[in-house]
């Protein structure tokens, strides 16, 4: 069956004290709307809705480049979760098919989870969870193992406070049915807010089914402060660290090193400690991380080892059996294969042919002050040290440059380019520097 995913995201998360919306809050090096979501799209959504409020305009920004193929629709005020999910209606028009709603401030659904729960047979269902303290969630109030009705904390009696099981907030229903239910809530309760729970006791009264499937607690944790989110970080990197052993890399110190929520390594990568992921990284088979490295946006294929302390920016692809070795920085730049750039180096906007020598401290100038420019350096050339290679600027196959030079002006294959001043030898002229220089201390001593 069709499923829609409809992601409430609009609360402002006053607890996070905060100028930046909740959602946008980083987890995992993403957005933290963003987790909930990777877990939705696991299901092949038709239809994805973010529902966005505070800091909408940012929050849109970020779906954008996040989910490109998710629509965000506004709720100006945020007049509760039913009237959350009422704003999304009219953007999946006549959907047939499953809604799925989801919070964009629960990161740790599983996937698995949202599977059985578009997959229950009941008319509406409910994700609930056996809660350790309960607190102030909605309570799940199951007679006849049927679900009737779920009960807002505000709302209850003090014998539905005492009900353990509670709810999640995520709910299945079908797309058309679901949007006859928000059309229906009203908001005579406690919060005078427009409950998306009330849906439940809505459609029993209807005579159609409610069910609840539930899953740990540990899934349905939401980020309400910056001290649960902190602790959220330990949580998902903590798992990003064990999915990571058991999926056939080595962390030579596992605590050291810090994952996003899109990085992907393979089989028999090597990772030593304190090494950074950002978003965007894929490491293919058996390539060699050494310590102190920061990654992010970029490809590392096989045979390639990197660091220690290197730096890999968004755009940076490294062919087979590449070396990129310390302090170097790498931006928007394709290695070929065997490249080799040892030591404290800058490649930016660059193309560097197979088997090229990078020689320590080179640099590519590809920055004017207004425009970025590219350097294009052939196969199996040799950069001498220290060469600043001032782009727009080409180095052909099999060239070489010598240590020192600034390449201004193309090189052709197999050329030999110097582009620095001449050396000049004065025989004995230290010596006698030396001995002048010593006069002067001595005499300067016997002054005072
Ligand atoms: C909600 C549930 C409660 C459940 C709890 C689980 C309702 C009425 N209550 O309560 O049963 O136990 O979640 O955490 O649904 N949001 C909007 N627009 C709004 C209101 C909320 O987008 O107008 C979003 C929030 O940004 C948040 C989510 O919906 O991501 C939940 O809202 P929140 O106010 O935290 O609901 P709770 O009171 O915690
Ligand atoms: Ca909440």
């Amino acid at each position: 069956m069709a499923t829609a995913l409809i992601v409430l995201a609009a609360g402002q998360g006053t607890r996070m004290n905060s100028d930046l919306p909740k959602v946008l809050h980083r987890l995992g090096a993403a957005p933290l709307f963003a987790h909930a979501l990777a877990a939705g799209r696991a299901l092949e959504p038709a239809r994805v809705i973010v529902v966005a409020g505070h800091g909408a305009d940012q929050v849109t920004k970020a779906v954008a480049h996040v989910d490109p193929e998710a629509e965000v629709v506004l709720q100006e005020e945020q007049l509760g979760t039913g009237h959350a999910v009422a704003q999304a209606m009219p953007a999946l028009g006549g959907f047939e098919g499953r809604a799925l709603v989801l919070y964009g401030d629960t990161p740790f659904i599983r996937a698995e989870t949202l599977e059985a729960l578009a997959e229950s047979p009941a008319d509406v269902t409910v994700l609930g969870f056996e809660a350790a303290d309960p607190g102030r969630y909605g309570r799940l109030i199951v007679t006849g193992g049927a679900l009737e009705k779920i009960v807002e904390y505000k709302d209850a009696t003090d014998e539905e406070r005492a009900v353990t099981l509670c709810n999640s907030g995520v709910v299945a229903c079908d797309a058309g049915l679901l949007a006859e239910l928000v059309a229906g809530l009203k908001n005579d309760n406690a919060a005078g807010e427009y409950y998306l729970t009330d849906i439940v006791a809505a459609a029993r009264a209807r005579g159609l089914s409610a069910a609840v499937v539930t899953c740990p607690e540990e899934e349905t944790l939401g980020i309400n402060t910056r001290a649960e989110l902190a602790r959220a970080e330990a949580l998902f990197q903590a798992r990003a660290r064990a999915e990571a052993l058991d999926n056939g890399v080595s962390l030579q110190d596992p605590a050291s090193v810090w994952f996003a929520l899109d990085t992907y390594l393979g089989r028999d990568v090597v990772i030593g400690p304190h090494v950074v992921f950002g978003p965007g990284v894929t490491i293919e088979s058996g390539a060699v991380i050494e310590a102190f490295c920061h990654l992010e946006g970029c490809h590392i294929s096989r045979g390639a080892t990197v660091g220690p302390f290197a730096r890999l920016r968004p755009g940076a692809e490294l062919a087979e059996d590449v070396h990129v070795g310390n302090f170097v920085e790498i931006k928007n730049s394709l290695l070929g294969e065997g490249v080799k750039v040892g030591h404290l180096s800058y490649l930016g906007d660059a193309e560097i042919g197979e088997a090229t020598n990078i020689g320590a401290g080179t640099i590519t100038c590809n920055y004017d002050g207004v425009f970025k420019h590219r350097t294009v350096v052939g196969a199996n050339a040799f950069i001498g040290s220290d060469t600043m290679l001032v782009a727009p600027v080409r180095v052909g196959d099999g060239a070489l440059t010598g240590s020192g030079s600034v390449i201004t002006e193309d090189v052709p294959a197999g050329a030999v380019a110097l582009g620095r001043a001449k050396q000049v030898v004065k025989p004995g002229l230290a010596t006698k520097l030396f001995e002048m220089l010593r006069a002067r201390k001595a005499q300067m001593k016997k002054g005072s």
